[in-house]
């Protein structure tokens, strides 16, 4: 078990109030809170090591390139990859699924292949797909949700066939909190020859990941919301199917040699990391992925569990009030619970939780095809994440309990969307 407490000692964040409430943190699928122990490797490295990598001969560049390439190997301990070469640093999930189709598919999808996404995919995970099989001629087939949140795993067996080149699936959904079963997927998936690339945004920073165990071939995630800093994830890939595709980023470090007429990429991962890396935010992430393996993966998962079973029994007694959304059963979810208030837009019961200093988020989460899917524009959504509490849990149903006696006054209110990431 977690020791929250404790825990809650190093986030200085947490000691904040806003609306003069103690701040209640549950937008953490959107982004995690930093430990002090984060923050102060970012600003040691500023302080006494500050220097660009892989571009100097004197001390502070060797030793600033000797703790970013050791980062590399932290980050391979923590999803259990076979080496720290499959480990790609790129800018956040996003990234690392436009780097995985664009230098994958566009090299290797042809006219009439298939490509396999799922109704519950985040946009990262659907759209960089659906540019690419514009450009390629392949096609694309979208594989519905089940009635009880999970993917209808059925209909995509039925789909595949050997024109499938490409599985994208959200391993764990930013909305419903679903855990896809991606070992499931992987092993029909290869047995018609395609690769599974994963959106591990909302899996890997709270599913115990082992890369080899799931027999995957590509998983993007970010660094911020796993504990580290933004501006830094990872594309991680098995070395073969790395080796099959291209960087679509170039220019320093990509390469070992380049005349007029040729080029000489450079060993992985260097040959997709294409300008002065974010030599910090690795640093951070490395932390982050320390702090977590400290504190152990299966604690993470089982804190998640225990929050959103509380969370989902609560709401019970809301039954005819809400509309929760995804899995009845706590332990197919991730720490997410969204959920729509009847007779209240999702913007106005989060802003009216903000007034009790309860912090989610809502919106479309960027899954509009999935809401749309739904019968909902958007949701309001509670995501935990280690430094919450079954207490905070607690206030948060009173305060929703509260929104909705309030309900005929707040529903006349307008409420500006001042959202621009949907
Ligand atoms: N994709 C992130 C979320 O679901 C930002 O909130």
């Amino acid at each position: 078990m977690l020791n929250t407490m404790l825990i809650r000692e190093d986030f200085p964040i947490l000691k904040r109030e806003i609306n003069g409430r103690p701040l209640i943190y549950f937008d953490n699928a959107a982004t995690t809170h930093k430990p002090t122990q984060v923050i102060e490797a970012i600003s040691r490295f500023y302080r006494e090591f500050n220097a660009n990598v892989h571009r100097g001969m004197h001390t502070l560049s060797q030793e600033a390139s000797t703790l970013y390439e050791e980062s590399f190997s932290v980050v391979a301990k923590f999803i259990n990859a076979y080496s720290w070469e499959e480990v790609i640093e790129v800018k956040n999930t996003t990234d690392g699924l436009n780097l995985a189709a664009w230098g994958w598919g566009l090299y290797n999808l042809s006219r009439g292949d298939e490509i396999i996404i799922t109704v519950m995919d985040h946009h990262s995970s659907m759209l960089p797909w659906r540019i690419v099989a514009e450009r390629t001629g392949a096609v694309i087939r979208y594989v519905d949700i089940a009635e009880d949140g999970d993917i209808n795993y059925t209909q995509l067996e039925e789909m595949l066939s050997s024109r499938t080149r490409v599985v994208a699936i959200t391993m764990a959904s930013n909305v419903l909190g679903t855990i896809v079963d991606v070992k499931r997927i992987c092993r029909v998936a290869h047995s018609v020859g395609a690769i599974v690339v994963g959106d591990g945004a909302q899996y890997v920073p709270h599913v115990p990941t082992d890369v080899r165990d799931l027999g995957i071939d590509l998983i993007a995630f970010s660094g911020h919301k796993m504990l580290g800093p933004t501006g830094i994830g990872i594309l991680w890939g098995r070395r073969d199917v790395l080796e099959e595709m291209k960087p679509f980023r170039v220019g320093g470090d990509t390469v070992k040699d380049v005349t007029l007429d040729s080029i000489e990429w450079h060993d992985l991962p260097w040959k997709f990391i294409a300008g002065t890396p974010h030599i910090a935010g690795m640093i951070g992430l490395a932390e982050a992925a320390k702090y977590l393996m400290g504190i152990g993966m299966d604690n993470v998962r089982q804190h998640d569990i225990e929050l959103t079973k509380y969370t989902l029994d609560r709401f019970k007694e809301l039954e005819n009030e809400i509309f929760v959304l995804g899995p009845l059963d706590p332990r197919k979810r991730t720490g997410i619970v969204s959920f729509n208030v009847q007779g209240l837009h999702h913007h106005t019961v989060a802003k009216a939780l903000d007034s009790f200093g309860i912090a989610v988020r809502s919106g479309g989460h960027c899954a509009h095809p999935l809401h749309y899917r739904l019968g909902f524009k958007g949701s309001v959504r509670a995501s935990y994440y280690i430094y919450n509490t079954v207490d905070e849990v607690e206030t948060f149903i009173s305060s929703l309990k509260f929104i909705i006696a309030l309900r005929d006054m707040l529903s006349k209110q307008t409420i500006e969307d001042r959202c621009t990431g949907t």
